[in-house]
């Protein structure tokens, strides 16, 4: 793989997510990870990340510098730069002339590795207060700005490169064309991954590990869950039971998407558990929203639970242990969480409870190397339904957070009816990859009067709250046009009885998150 040095902040990942656009692989890796670990990787290519520390300050992570005479191609950015610039002789210097935002290049090399075939007007994304001021021996400035004097350099002999600023960000203009120019020029990659190879691999690999032993899934109705169950499916057959605990807080035609559409388009051997009267039950005079998580997780992993012991029971029976569960983890998580390998504790779409001891299994975890955006190319390529590849996050408590009052058959009839229309509208106005996610809240505990026809009403509310987002921790109010929330509202009080108002939710995160739950 091409490794990815973390030096902190968030831009690691981003800038895997981005070699990886240019179709080579690549993984992030810790920067407490020693020369030896790297070497180990057999890398292809090292990026150093940037980071929030200056390399001067106290405990600031450093860079080996034999790392930079191994022979591997090596790409600075802003901090990794910078750390390049240290470990190699150059000066560092506070010239107490920070840049920060969009800032133009100037005296560009366009004769460079890096910068060749662009033009030499650019404007790159900055984030720095030190500045790079004595070039280390053997490398040549490609670029300056007004507060960097040297802002980009490269030595092509020993195929070591750096650039002051973020290539991975899209405010900078030629960003990915410098990227590539490093992997391709720089490195001589030819980029030849994607996403789909990972099928073959991932086949052939639980294939092996799985041999004749049985596996288990739980599907949520999630992209994540449905992927890794098919591609299990494509590895394993029958051999991989699914579970689906119908909970009754999914949107309007999303149980019948996992029921019917994905077992008919990837012949998964499917358990349905209709819990839905269950989870009402214990729903029942519940308003407050932490305990109402804590019920459907604690309902769920029972009812999970239950089906787990009868489908393990089954298979012994039938003298075929079951030893695997398959999880849906994603690469951003495994990064998150340091990089370690799974414990087997389930990672239910409720992010609670566990499964108990006697019922302990090893877990697969197909899509731990991938980016969500490469789990939808998979998903599709495995046949998985685009109604399922494309959804929305969608919070594992459902509909349950989603209606502030209590929980019952009729408010939840009334907020998926709405749902649905919101859904459809903002399809049909071609959003859908503008919004990160709109989650439609019923305001069951609030009444208003209206008029319609020639009567009073005295209804409820339902709050439309669209965002936009790269990754649910902040995110903004999305811009609907609007016509589009006109049609939404006109329908919505039209066609939902019950509903006399619909109101726009139009605070970002923070303050406000994005469920109102
Ligand atoms: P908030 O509301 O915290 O949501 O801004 C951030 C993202 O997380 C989802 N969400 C949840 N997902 N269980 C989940 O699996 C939950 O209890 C939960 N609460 C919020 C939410 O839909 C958004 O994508």
């Amino acid at each position: 793989p091409v490794l990815v040095v973390d030096y902190g902040a968030q831009y690691a990942q981003l800038i895997a997510r981005r070699i990886r656009e240019a179709k080579v692989y690549s993984e992030v890796v810790p920067h407490t990870h020693t020369l030896e670990q790297l070497l180990e990787r057999e890398p292809l290519a090292i990026v150093l990340s940037g980071g929030p520390s200056s390399v001067y300050a106290e405990g600031a992570p450093a860079l080996d510098p034999a790392l930079l005479d191994a022979g591997i191609p090596v790409f600075g950015m802003c901090y990794g730069f910078q750390a390049m610039v240290q470990a190699s002789g150059g000066t560092v210097a506070r010239t107490g002339m920070g840049e920060y935002g969009a800032t133009r290049l100037i005296d560009l090399a366009t004769d460079s590795t890096l910068f060749s075939g662009q033009p030499v007007e650019q404007s790159v994304w900055m984030s720095h207060g030190d500045a790079v001021t004595d070039l280390p021996a053997g490398f040549t400035a490609t670029a300056a700005t007004g507060g960097a004097p040297i802002a980009a350099f490269e030595d092509p002999s020993r195929r070591l490169y750096g650039v002051q600023w973020h290539p991975e960000v899209l405010h900078s203009t030629f960003g990915q064309q410098v990227l590539e120019n490093f992997l391709r020029q720089g490195a001589g990659l030819t980029g030849d991954w994607d996403a789909g190879s990972v099928i073959e691999e991932q086949v052939a690999a639980i294939r092996e590990r799985v041999s004749d032993k049985r596996v288990l899934c739980g599907l949520s109705g999630g992209v994540d869950s449905s992927v890794a169950a098919a591609l299990v499916h494509k590895a394993v057959g029958d051999q991989l039971t699914c579970v689906f605990v119908d909970h009754g807080l999914l949107r309007q035609g999303e149980a019948e998407q996992v029921e019917e559409d994905f077992v008919a388009s990837t012949g998964v051997r499917l358990v349905v558990v209709d819990a839905k009267d269950r989870f009402l039950d214990a729903l029942a005079g519940v308003t407050d929203p932490e305990e109402k998580r804590k019920i459907i997780g604690r309902e769920f992993i029972r009812v999970f639970e239950q089906a787990a012991r009868d489908v393990v029971g089954d298979a012994a029976a039938d003298g075929h242990p079951v030893e695997f569960l398959v999880q849906g983890t994603l690469y951003p998580d495994v990064v998150e969480s340091g990089g370690g390998t799974g414990t087997a504790n389930i990672k239910s779409h409720h992010n609670v409870g566990g499964l108990p001891d006697d019922l302990q299994f090893a877990l697969i975890e197909p899509l731990r190397d991938l980016f969500k955006d490469e789990v939808r190319k998979v998903g599709l390529e495995l046949g998985v339904p685009e109604a399922i590849v494309w959804r929305q996050p969608f919070p594992g408590p459902g509909l349950g957070i989603r209606i502030v009052g209590e929980v019952t058959a009729d408010n939840l009839a009334t907020l998926r009816a709405a749902d649905e229309i919101a859904r459809h509208e903002l399809t049909a106005a071609g959003l859908d990859r503008d919004i990160w996610q709109c989650p439609v809240v019923l305001l069951a505990g609030v009444r208003s009067v209206g008029v319609q026809g020639d009567g009073r009403t005295y209804g409820h509310p339902v709050v439309l709250r669209p965002v936009s987002s790269e990754d649910a921790m902040t995110a903004d109010w999305t811009r609907i046009p609007y016509d589009v929330l006109a049609t939404i509202s006109t329908r919505i009080t039209n066609e939902v009885a019950s509903v006399n108002r619909v109101v726009l939710d139009v605070t970002s995160k923070p303050p406000g998150t994005i469920e109102w739950e």
